[in-house]
């Protein structure tokens, strides 16, 4: 720091007591305790000797160096050594990058620290402040103000509505508390993302009705909401449901772009994806047929379904997981496998 105005003054031991002035004023007010001073200023080694100081430059110069390396680091952990999806993948790339940061963070805050306590200034400096306390008719006044809220709400009187009010006031934050708990010791299986009903043969059918679709049923540019057949002979079938429902349409071939690792993914322009936005979970539902964009209302993430559901706008950051499909022998829509990626957010140990 430096001194920087008439108001700031550094002072040795048993300094005066410092008369305070408001701006614009010539009222001096009273102190209300006497100013103790500082202590004396003690030179650090640096401040003495320009050789420790030249030291504490070196020493800093390293710590920044040790974190020029940690950020080279991770740069180089990162490509050198990505996750692959593994346990033990996704273990060792953690472990790297998660200590290339730390370098990387260390280097630079320790540097600072040292800078701080070795070179840069350390005088001490008062700044000297009028008193701040407001007036006793203020105080008394707003004390006066509460008395009179408290003797309103009668709760002085009512012992009765007091407890209750303190009862519910200590639950309230359980509902909260409990199943944060909760989720923090339950199943924490991502494994269960990767796989959904979908499986080779497994019929399209309506939601919510479970009727099979026909391939000549699907209009172009009408949207179809999709759920795999017999979806609810399964056990927990309301959680199948949000990982499996599909949204469909009928696309001129013309402007479908099929990429050539999903070449025959699609069935004379019927396309299949995944309803579930990949930002955060959001059902994808809101299609405009001329520019076959698919919006997803939650933070307006947009998919381009005539090109491999990429994504155009927002906050998500990989298209929707395509389902492969074909029709069967009497016409019907089937899937020809399951997704082949995890549906949904994208999470730290997904597929890449
Ligand atoms: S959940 Fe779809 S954009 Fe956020």
């Amino acid at each position: 720091m430096t001194e920087h105005s008439s108001e700031l003054s550094t002072p040795g031991a048993g300094a005066a007591p410092v008369a305070a002035r408001p701006a614009g004023s010539e009222v001096t007010l009273p102190e209300r305790f006497e100013n103790p001073g500082l202590a004396p200023h003690r030179d650090r080694v640096a401040d003495r000797d320009p050789a420790a100081a030249r030291g504490a430059a070196r020493r800093i110069a390293l710590l920044f160096g040790v974190s020029m390396l940690g950020s080279i680091g991770f740069v180089v952990a990162y490509v050198a050594a990505p996750s692959d999806g593994t346990v033990t993948g996704v273990r060792n790339s953690t472990l790297y990058l998660g200590i290339a940061l730390f370098l990387a963070m260390f280097g630079i805050g320790a540097a600072a620290v040292q800078w701080a306590r070795t070179l840069m200034s350390d005088r001490e400096i008062v700044e000297a402040r009028h008193p701040q306390r407001t007036s006793d008719a203020d105080r008394a006044a707003a004390i006066e103000v509460l008395r009179q809220g408290a003797a309103d709400s009668a709760i002085g009187r009512r012992g009765v509505l007091k407890g209750a009010l303190l009862s519910a006031l200590a639950l309230a934050p359980l509902t909260v508390a409990v199943p944060l708990v909760g989720e923090v010791g339950g199943t924490w299986n991502v494994n269960a993302f990767r796989h959904t009903l979908w499986k080779k043969g497994t019929r399209l059918t309506l939601d919510p009705s479970g009727r099979p679709i026909k391939a000549e049923d699907v209009v172009e540019g009408s949207i179809v909401h999709v759920i795999p057949d017999k979806l609810r002979d399964s056990e927990h079938w309301i959680e199948e449901k949000a990982k499996a429902v599909v949204l469909m349409t009928r696309i001129d071939p013309a402007v479908l772009k099929e990429a050539p690792d999903r070449a025959g993914w699609s069935y004379e322009g019927i396309v299949a994806y995944s309803k579930i936005c990949t930002h955060v979970g959001c059902p994808v539902a809101l299609y405009e047929a001329q520019t076959h964009h698919l919006l997803c209302p939650c933070h307006q993430s947009t998919f381009d379904i005539a090109d491999g559901a990429k994504v155009v706008f927002g906050p998500a950051n990989r298209a929707l997981p395509q389902l492969p499909i074909t029709v069967d022998d009497e016409g019907y829509l089937v899937a020809q496998s399951d997704f082949t990626e995890p549906i949904g957010p994208s999470y730290w140990e997904r597929l890449k």
